[in-house]
């Protein structure tokens, strides 16, 4: 694992964006995994102005988002659909046809799942998987359990997801209670992953995640595993990992 330590979230998300961005230079019909949240809205900004600087072509990427809270539409302001449109996708010249995420309007979780496994499949996967990390570890809506999920299911969401999601709706009560995520097995298989992590309200999720054990309670320590790992993290979000 690579770790890239920024002084704030700022220097972070120009880290991030430098790791995307040279894979898009380096493979410009690349596959990229994306993430939602509030970690990667600096990133995202930074690929936009890249892009209007004539810097970046995103006319060949294809993009796989992680999840969807299942029950809501492209077009409802808290679907992660309206969050990529609105942080990436209608500020650079990607073709829309080519970006993915779970069908949340899919009512049929195991319809919904085997579609989205067959999309993911038919792009070959991700080159690049950027992943934000939960405060209790998770990576896109795998939740701390029993097993890890191999590829992509509906879950139910922990009671400090939707806590920390609530700041996004107009109340608790408006948090969906289930989302569709790409699974664990699927997340593994991307030739590179980038990690990134901000703020000390992160830290303990990230030790646990790259220096604690190996286990299905902390998800993201599964990344462990994974031969190209590149975690960029700020001072605050690295604080409470060893020097
Ligand atoms: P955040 O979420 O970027 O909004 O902190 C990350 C996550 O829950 O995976």
């Amino acid at each position: 694992m690579q770790i890239i330590k920024a002084k704030d979230y700022s220097e972070m998300s120009r880290r991030a964006a430098q790791i995307i961005s040279a894979q898009i230079l380096m493979k410009p019909d690349c596959v990229l995994g994306l993430a939602t949240g509030s970690t990667p809205v600096g990133a995202y900004k930074q690929l936009a102005e890249w892009y209007s600087q004539g810097e970046l072509d995103f006319s060949a990427v294809t993009t796989i988002n992680l999840d969807e809270y299942k029950g809501l539409s492209r077009d409802n302001d808290q679907s992660y659909y309206y969050f990529m449109n609105e942080h990436l996708f209608s500020k650079v010249n990607i073709d829309k046809n080519r970006t993915f995420l779970p069908d949340g309007t899919e009512a049929d979780s195991e319809t919904a799942c085997r579609k989205y496994n067959e999309i993911i499949h038919a792009t070959g996967g991700a080159d690049l998987q950027l992943l934000g990390i939960g405060h209790n570890g998770h990576i896109g809506f795998n939740e701390p359990g029993d097993c890890f999920e191999k590829e992509t299911h509906c879950v139910t969401l922990s009671e400090r997801t939707i806590q920390a999601n609530t700041r996004f709706f107009a109340s608790e009560k408006d948090v969906p209670r289930q989302a569709y995520t790409m699974g664990i097995q699927t997340i593994l298989s991307a030739r590179k992953i980038l990690l990134a992590a901000s703020g000390e309200d992160k830290a303990d999720a990230v030790k646990a995640a790259f220096y604690g054990p190996v286990t299905p309670r902390v998800p993201a320590s599964i990344l462990q595993f994974h031969p190209d790992v590149v975690l960029v993290a700020d001072e605050a979000a690295l604080s409470k990992c060893p020097d």
